[in-house]
């Protein structure tokens, strides 16, 4: 795997690279769709390639472990033989999900996790080396290391032991991943992540402990839990000063287009987030005009495109007034058209930051996108 910085914006930290994996190129800045249980909900495979223009997708590791297990997704040949998608995949360590989702009779100590599957209340046991072995089997080209992921707020002396147990878990992650060998004949690289919570001296410290890893690429992680957006941008910024300059960095599970484009301007390369999606579902749709509420009355006989811009392009020929009556009424299609336009909205967004870095003009276009793109209709 390769990844070349391309361009470097004079008036702020944003970047424009590209990295190189065994399952294709992918310009940065990116968005990668979270496809959770190898699907990423109501989007067919051939949709993330057009019009969507996804370069990467997600899968979980927690997920795919539990349904359809280990044994299936070996037999099949891996994630991307299961699913179809060629692309690069990049699965989440269960890091997140094991805290977000099997909360109750959770138990985190220096071993692993144990947890309660959401399914079905079964017990199961994540440990730094089990999680690498399952992202080998799934087959994922970005590897995320075990972390554990602070709440939000988060008192400085649990923050403080938490991080210090997701770096030597982090040890054990490349232990283990150096002592094994991909399973399908493509590399897998690993992403270590920064924890440390809302404290300046902790993430630096822990930026400071993973970019002496020396690995191919570096995550934030612990942000977008529930702290202020100034928060995040604080702690984004001191660790993108810290981490590797020639490395992509990833700030996971973030955010909305302004987050985004604020990320970006810190020199974030990778970013990640259910919203386009499952918001999707709930009648919220991202435009290049502005933010629809496709729920509400105003929409009822407006017969105007959901997005002039993607008039040419898959479902661009539906009218806002349509689109509302499919959602009002539950029908799956609504689901599936929202997803397309909101994801397609996403990546036409960073394509565009892409472009404005190479340009030249990312800082000046970035308050105006984002005071267009966060507007209300
Ligand atoms: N997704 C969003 N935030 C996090 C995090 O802190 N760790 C992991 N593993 N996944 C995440």
């Amino acid at each position: 795997m390769k990844f070349e910085l391309q361009q470097v914006d004079s008036a702020s930290k944003a970047r424009a690279g590209k990295i190189t994996t065994d399952h294709g190129e992918i310009l940065t800045p990116i968005f990668m769709p979270v496809g959770t249980a190898g699907t990423v909900k109501g989007v067919h495979i051939s949709e993330l390639s057009d019009p969507i223009k996804a370069q990467i997708i997600l899968g979980n590791t927690y997920h795919l472990y539990l349904r359809p297990g280990l044994e299936t997704l070996e037999k099949a040949g891996g994630l991307h033989k299961f699913n179809g998608w060629n692309g690069p995949i990049l699965t989440d360590s269960g890091g997140y999900q094991v805290y977000s989702l099997a909360s109750t009779g959770r138990k985190i100590q220096e071993e692993g996790v144990k947890f309660k599957s959401h399914i079905d209340g079964s017990l199961h046991f994540f440990t730094p080396e089990s999680v690498m072995d399952i992202q080998r089997t799934i087959g994922a080209d970005i590897i995320m290391a075990f972390d554990e992921c602070t709440p939000y707020p988060c008192e400085y002396g649990y923050a403080k032991r938490s991080m210090e147990m997701t770096h030597r878990w982090l040890d054990r992650c490349i232990t283990r991943l150096n002592e094994t060998e991909p399973k399908y004949g493509y590399q897998q690289t690993l992403f270590p992540i920064v924890q440390g919570s809302v404290y300046k001296d902790l993430r630096k410290i822990s930026a400071e402990y993973i970019a002496s890893k020396g690995a191919f690429g570096n995550a934030i992680g612990g942000l977008s839990v529930g702290e202020p957006a100034e928060d995040m941008y604080e702690m984004a910024d001191e660790v993108t000063d810290i981490l590797p300059k020639d490395k992509p960095r990833y700030l996971m599970g973030v955010g909305t287009p302004a987050n985004i484009l604020e990320g970006i301007a810190l020199g974030i390369d990778m970013f990640d987030c259910v919203m386009p999606t499952r918001n999707a579902r709930n009648g919220m749709i991202f435009t290049t005009q502005g933010i629809i509420n496709i729920k509400n009355e105003k929409w009822k006989n407006d017969f105007s495109l959901i997005d002039p811009m993607f008039a040419d392009e898959l479902h661009g020929q539906y009218s806002r007034a349509y689109l509302r009556h499919l959602i009002r009424c539950d029908e799956l299609l609504g689901a599936m058209v929202a997803s397309v336009f909101n994801l397609r909205f996403y990546l036409w967004l960073v394509k565009e930051a892409r472009e404005h870095i190479l340009q030249g003009d990312f800082a000046t276009w970035k308050n105006g996108a984002i005071n267009q793109f966060m507007h209300r209709l």
